[in-house]
């Protein structure tokens, strides 16, 4: 018989019921043996028709439970920090929903904590790199069969965003994909990122910058840019074209869904499967720690960037541990 992987579930809203669900219905070899959420009626909602499967307000308490192999986090990314450190030092293989925690200072704890172990446990959850268009790209990127890639042309498109939505979550939330998804399909460090802005939508809640244009420029001179537009009314639409030197390859244009959810569903099983084979043959290979840090420190340049419209901002990396590399 094929081994289970026994997982355990830290947050139980939108996202986790969303990947207990899946554990539950569709991905092979894995069964959900614990929920953990401080709203202890949400854990039981969401462990309803899952044999076994257990509830806990204390992370730790199901971790000692014996019953768990691996740790799926998709509590606020504010928490996630509290999570991974005692998971890693007890050997826990870890699935962190995006983002790895809020800042590259952080972020660089979870790195040092890996290097400490000498193994790399958590994997973040850049779904897109799951995507079978974006893989696509990726492999015309590593077999140079089109030339170089010379620029990437992106567009987020949100129906509505929250009232609290801010500039922070332009960058933070949304953009935080495209920051992945360019240094993935590029296998470059983003260097620098800028902010453009102009007319703005009256849709758009007083202070929120959209639509917006971010760009950006890779350590290989890849030139980047991102249009953003979150109060369209109208659909989540998520694009990108590559500009090779003989061809143009497109991902996602004219995908119109009522949000994320629909639009990456199938880049979400196959993230989710994936990391359960991995976690089952002993060695992780999705986004990782590093992927995670880097991202932070996107994200930081953004929020600067977002501040000072116009002002080209760099990235500020930490050199790579050979872990990583
Ligand atoms: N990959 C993606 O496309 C994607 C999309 C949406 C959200 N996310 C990420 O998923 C994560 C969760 O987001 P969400 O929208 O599901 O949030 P949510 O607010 O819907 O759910 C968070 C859950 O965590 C629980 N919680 C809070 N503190 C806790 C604690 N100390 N211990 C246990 N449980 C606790 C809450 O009760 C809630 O049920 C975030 O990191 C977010 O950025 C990723």
């Amino acid at each position: 018989m094929t081994e289970q992987l026994r997982v355990a579930v830290v947050g139980a809203g939108r996202m986790g019921s969303d990947h207990i669900t899946r554990l539950r219905d569709r991905m092979k070899n894995v069964r959900v043996t614990a929920v953990i959420d401080i709203d202890e009626a949400k854990a039981q909602a969401a462990i309803e028709g899952i044999d076994g499967a257990q509830v806990f307000t204390d992370f730790t308490e199901a971790l000692e439970s014996g019953e768990v192999d691996a740790v799926m986090v998709a509590t606020p990314g504010f928490l996630h920090e509290q999570v991974l450190l005692p998971a890693l030092t007890k050997g826990f293989k870890v699935f962190c929903e995006k983002p790895l925690t809020p800042d590259s200072e952080s972020a660089w704890r979870i790195v040092e904590a890996e290097e400490s172990i000498g193994r790399k446990l958590v994997q973040v959850g850049f779904m897109r790199r799951f995507d079978e268009g974006y893989r696509r790209i990726r492999a015309a990127v590593r077999s140079g069969e089109h030339g170089e890639l010379l620029a990437l042309d992106c567009e987020h498109i949100n129906p509505e965003v929250p009232d609290s939505y801010t500039g922070r979550n332009l960058i933070d939330d949304t953009v935080v994909h495209e920051f992945d998804i360019v240094r993935y399909l590029t296998g470059e460090e983003v260097s620098t990122v800028q902010v453009r802005t102009g007319k703005n939508s009256s849709a758009a809640k007083e202070g929120l910058v959209d639509p917006a244009q971010i760009l950006m420029d890779t350590d290989g001179g890849v030139r980047v840019s991102v249009n953003t537009h979150v109060t369209s009314g109208y659909g989540y639409a998520v694009s990108t074209r590559a500009s090779f030197e003989t061809r143009h390859l497109e991902e996602g244009v004219d995908q119109v869904t009522p949000g994320f959810e629909e639009r990456f569903v199938d880049a979400y099983d196959t993230e989710i499967q994936e990391w359960i084979d991995d976690c089952l043959a002993g060695e992780l290979n999705g986004p990782d720690a590093w992927d995670g840090y880097a991202a932070a420190a996107c994200c930081e340049a953004g929020l600067r960037a977002i501040a000072e419209p116009g002002t080209s901002v760099r990235v500020e990396l930490n050199e790579k541990p050979e872990l990583y590399r």
